[in-house]
C-alpha cells in the first residue's frame, strides 16, 4: 500500500495549499511562497498544518509553579554570561555564525567540560565523521572517556537515540544537515530545516533535553539560514568576528532565560578557543600612544563595559565629493557627525575625505560612541594628540549639543580600572559621577564647540 503523504506545500502568504510545489502561488500570486510543511489531520477529517494543532486545557497563572530553573555551568565564564548563568535544563538554544568561525570548536569544548562534570553529553554531527571530531578533541586537550558521538543526519535516527540514551545536553551540528524522511524537500531547505526545528523544540521540552543546535548563516540561496528560527527557539547566540583576526564573539540576541546583548569574547588559538576575561586590555592592545585621531572611547556590551579604540584620519580629497568611510561603525553615522562639525564649527570638512576605523574589528552602533569619533576627527583634522590616557563617552545631537548615555558609572569604573587619568563625558552626566571624585579627572562638555578648547 502507499504511504499517505504526510507533507503539503503551503503559501507562505495566504495559507493556500497544494500538493505539489508551486513557482507562483494560484491563490494570491506571490512568488517563491511555498514551504514544505508536515500535515495532521483534525478530527472533522481536513488537513491542516503539523504546526497549526490546537492546545488544549488552559492553566490560571496562579497555578503555575515556579521552580527555580535548573542551570549547569559550562565552566566558560564567557559563554555562561551569554546564556544567562549557565545552560538551563530543556532549552533549544541555536548558535548561528559563518561556517569556519568556531562554532563546533566551541560546542566541543562547552561538552568537554560537560562530560568532565559527569553529565551525559551527546555531540551529533551531520558534517564531520567521528575521526574528524577525535581529531579536533586532540587539538583542544584532553577529553574524558564519558563523552559520546553520533554521525548521523536523519532525525529519526535521532530522536530515537534521543529516547534510549536520554543524554542531558545534545548538541546537533548542523540544522542545515538534518532532514526528515516525510518531506521531500532537500536537507537545508525551509521546510526541512523548520520542521527540523520544530521536532528538537517538541523533544527538548518533553524529554528535558537542553539541546544546542548549529546554524550556519547563509548568503541568499537554497540553504534556509538561522534568522528563520529565531523565533522558534529558547535562546538565540551569533559567534561572529573577523576570520582573519583572531578573536570571536558570541552575542546573544535572544534569551528566554537571561537578559540579551551579552557578549562572550573568546581567542580562537591553535589549542581551541580562549576565553578573553578582560576585554578592554585586549581591544586596547597595541594602541599607538598620543598620536593625533586616535581617542579610546567606551562602550556598553549588555552588562558590560568596554573600551575601544577610534582611530580617524582626514585628508585633503582629490574628488568633487569626499570620501566618507567607516570600518566597524556605520558610515552615515559618520558622515551625519561630520556634518554637524562642519556647520557649527565652521571647520571645512566637505573639502577633506574622512577615514574612520574602530581597533580591533569588532563592530559598534552605540550612539555613546558619538563624542570619541567627533573628538578623534577633531584631532586629526587639527592635528592635535589627545593623551592616551583619557577615555570620552556621550552621545551627539544635530545641533552639536552632548546628550547624555545610560550607565555612566559603569563606564567610568572601566576606566579607573585600567588606570586612565581623564573622562570626557556629557555635562548631564555629572550628576552620577560623585562618586569618582578624586579617582580621575572628570571633563564634562555640553557642546561640541567646547572640544576646541580641550584640544
Ligand atoms: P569550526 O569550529 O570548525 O567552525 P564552524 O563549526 O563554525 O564552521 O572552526 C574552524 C576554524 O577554526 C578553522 O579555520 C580552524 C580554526 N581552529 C583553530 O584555529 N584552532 C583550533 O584549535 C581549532 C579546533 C580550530
Ligand atoms: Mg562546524
Amino acid at each position: 500500500m502507499a504511504k499517505a503523504k504526510a507533507s503539503a506545500f503551503f503559501c507562505n502568504e495566504c495559507g493556500y495549499e497544494s500538493a505539489k510545489w508551486f513557482g507562483q502561488c494560484p491563490a494570491c500570486k506571490a512568488w517563491n511562497s511555498a514551504v514544505e510543511e508536515l500535515v495532521v489531520k483534525d478530527s472533522s477529517g481536513k488537513k491542516k498544518p503539523a504546526s497549526a494543532i490546537e492546545v488544549v486545557e488552559p492553566v490560571t497563572l496562579a497555578d503555575v509553579s515556579l521552580e527555580q530553573e535548573d542551570r549547569t555551568s559550562t565552566q566558560m565564564e564567557e559563554l555562561d554570561r551569554v546564556l544567562g548563568g549557565g545552560i538551563v535544563r530543556g532549552s533549544l538554544v541555536l548558535v548561528g555564525g559563518d561556517p569556519g568561525i568556531g562554532k563546533s570548536t566551541l560546542l566541543l569544548q562547552m561538552c568537554r567540560n560537560l562530560s568532565m562534570q559527569h553529565m551525559k553529553v551527546l555531540y551529533i554531527s551531520g558534517e564531520e565523521s567521528a575521526k574528524q571530531i577525535k581529531m579536533r578533541a586532540e587539538r583542544i586537550g584532553t577529553f574524558t572517556e564519558d563523552l559520546t558521538i553520533l554521525c548521523e543526519t536523519s532525525l529519526e535516527h535521532v530522536e530515537n537515540a534521543l529516547r534510549k540514551y536520554m543524554p542531558q545536553v545534545v548538541i546537533i551540528d548542523s540544522i542545515q544537515t538534518m532532514y526528515r524522511t516525510e518531506l521531500d524537500s532537500a536537507p537545508g531547505s525551509v521546510g526541512q530545516v523548520r520542521e527540523s526545528t520544530a521536532l528538537l523544540m517538541q523533544l527538548a521540552k518533553t524529554l528535558g533535553i537542553s539541546i544546542f543546535v548549529v546554524g550556519h548563516v547563509t548568503k541568499e540561496g537554497v540553504v534556509a539560514g538561522p534568522r528563520m528560527l529565531e523565533h522558534m527557539v529558547d535562546t538565540v547566540l551569533y559567534f561572529e568576528g573577523d576570520r582573519q583576526a583572531s578573536y570571536r564573539i558570541l552575542r546573544s540576541v535572544k534569551n528566554r532565560f537571561g537578559s540579551t546583548n551579552e557578549i562572550g569574547v573568546f581567542e580562537m588559538r591553535e589549542n581551541g578557543l580562549n576565553e578573553v576575561l578582560n576585554a578592554s586590555e585586549y581591544m586596547l592592545q597595541g594602541r599607538p600612544e598620543n598620536a593625533s585621531g586616535s581617542v579610546v572611547a567606551c562602550l556598553i556590551e549588555g552588562t558590560r563595559p568596554i573600551l575601544i579604540e577610534i582611530q580617524a584620519l582626514v585628508c585633503r580629497t582629490n574628488f568633487s565629493l569626499p570620501r566618507r568611510t567607516a570600518v566597524g561603525t556605520d558610515p552615515n553615522r559618520v558622515t551625519l557627525l561630520m556634518a554637524v562639525l562642519e556647520k557649527r564649527l565652521g571647520l571645512r570638512l566637505s573639502e577633506c575625505d574622512a577615514y574612520i576605523n574602530i581597533a580591533g574589528g569588532i563592530r559598534i552602533t552605540e550612539p555613546a560612541l558619538d563624542l570619541g569619533l567627533v573628538l578623534a576627527v577633531l584631532s586629526n583634522y587639527k592635528n592635535v594628540e589627545i593623551s592616551g590616557k583619557t577615555i570620552v563617552f556621550g552621545e551627539v545631537g544635530l545641533s552639536g549639543e552632548i546628550r547624555a548615555v545610560s550607565q555612566v558609572e559603569n563606564r567610568i569604573s572601566e576606566a579607573v580600572k585600567l588606570g586612565f587619568e581623564r573622562v570626557i563625558l556629557p555635562k548631564v552626566c555629572l550628576e552620577q559621577t560623585k562618586r569618582f571624585r578624586g579617582k580621575i579627572e572628570l571633563t564634562p562638555v555640553e557642546n561640541v564647540s567646547q572640544l576646541l578648547n580641550i584640544l
